[in-house]
């Protein structure tokens, strides 16, 4: 089954039991100061859950782009992490709960897409009886595939400062013992890669405020989220995210044009941050999400200048980025044909960042190799803070790049002063 299938299937299936499908939100979210991007597809209806009056429709669902930046040293070293990425999602605000959420989903995901039913393990809010009682009545799963979690692992939200939040049931995929740790106690929570997290069911109950108290939400319900790539994975049976039809055609070119041939894992890692980044950048850059020094557009340096060293690391000094850009426009384009619409000026503001970023970039790293150089030599100790400001001021490395780098030689770095986090 393809991603576009899978899409398709989703919306048809939830249209189908009474929900307005609704196109997605922007990525930079519209009206919400507090979110830097879109991070889940409830955001767009925040409101919905908290109306007293009328309200458009009770049941909703979308295909969302989102973009979490909090995994992103993750990124290409697991199977399953990226920044970019499309949620889908079913809604309903005051009307049905959980015992339709937990119906429908499992109905879609062993049914309509077909995963084998006795893969798949749910986690439930330690203090939510009614939902293990539904997995238990419609899934037939009892505790030996139900694990419970307190508010840590099975609570979700707000989504920014403030807004609708509430426990939360969750669907894994169970790759079995022999793909992960190997403890006894290894469930869910445990980030081994034995499981993958597929499909959040959220149950929206409260609404919380800026200073962190709950009330009763107006409109109780559901909000769910299903990451469409990790899907198309296990239903493709693909053994990470960069080998599903999506990111195939991407990390395909990125390894034609640096003649990959038969490199090792490191620079396999390298491959996959690129194509992870390039659809980030695309789909930013395409809603007026340009490369700056504060705030969103710092995360878009930062993700660009990552992929940037990546490509440096893999052989490439000039600019190729926005090439790799070109070939994701052209995977998604049917999907989200203002990609297309953005295509020049796409291209033009990656180039040109690379560029300027490419004229410092290999002063900087002879800067950051010798001082990891004396380091070592020296027998261990740390980046000093006054190196890493110099290389964030004068040569534009982001932090966490000159964090990264300097780790991969085994060694710290000092942050300076109280932006040293940024
Ligand atoms: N809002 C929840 C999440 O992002 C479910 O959609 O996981």
């Amino acid at each position: 089954m393809t991603t576009d299938e899978l899409r398709r299937l989703f919306l048809d299936y939830f249209r189908e039991r009474g929900h307005t499908v609704v196109p997605s939100a922007s990525l930079v979210p519209e009206g919400d100061p507090t979110l830097l991007f879109n991070v889940a597809g409830m955001v767009q209806f925040k409101q919905f859950y908290a109306s007293k009056g009328e309200i458009p429709f009770t049941r909703a669902a979308s295909v969302q782009k989102c973009l979490r930046a909090t995994d992103l040293e993750e990124v290409g070293r697991t199977i399953k992490h990226h920044t970019f990425f499309e949620m889908l999602g079913n809604f309903s605000f005051g009307d049905y709960f959980k015992r339709e959420a937990v119906e429908w989903a499992w109905d879609f995901l062993t049914d309509v897409v077909g995963i084998p039913a006795e893969r798949l393990v749910v986690s439930v809010h330690v203090d939510d009886e009614e939902s293990a009682g539904i997995w238990r009545e419609t899934a037939g799963i009892g505790e030996e595939r139900s694990y419970r979690r307190g508010d840590e692992g099975n609570f979700w939200g707000p989504a920014g400062a403030s807004g609708p939040c509430g426990p939360c049931s969750e669907v894994h995929d169970d790759f079995g013992p022999e793909a992960g740790c190997g403890r006894v106690e290894c469930d869910p929570a445990c980030d081994c890669g034995r499981y993958i997290e597929v499909w959040n069911l959220v149950f929206p109950q409260f609404y919380q405020d800026t200073d962190g108290e709950r009330r009763p939400l107006e409109r109780r319900g559901v909000d769910t989220g299903m990451g469409l790539e990790r899907l198309a994975m296990i239903c493709q049976g693909a053994d990470t995210l960069f080998a599903t039809d999506v990111f195939r055609p991407i990390v395909g070119f990125i390894k034609d044009e640096v003649d990959f041939g038969d490199r090792g894992e490191a620079d396999e890692v390298g491959v996959r941050v690129i194509a992870d980044h390039a659809r980030a950048l695309c789909f930013a850059i395409s809603e007026g999400a340009l490369p700056s020094n504060e705030g969103r557009g710092y995360v878009i340096r930062r993700i660009l200048r990552r992929a940037v060293v990546r490509a440096l690391n893999l052989g490439v000094d000039k600019p190729f980025l926005y090439k790799v850009a070109g070939r994701v426009i052209d995977v998604m384009r049917d999907a989200y044909p203002e990609l297309d619409e953005k295509r020049e000026q796409i291209a033009i503001v990656i180039k040109s960042d690379e560029e300027r970023f490419q004229g410092t970039l290999e002063r900087g790293m002879n800067i950051l190799s010798e001082a990891l150089d004396e380091i070592v030599r020296g027998g261990g100790g740390e980046v000093p803070g006054e190196t890493v400001f110099k290389l964030y001021d004068t040569y534009g490395f982001p932090v966490e790049i000159t964090r990264e780098l300097a780790s991969s030689a085994g060694v710290s770095i000092r942050a300076w002063g109280s932006n040293g986090s940024r």
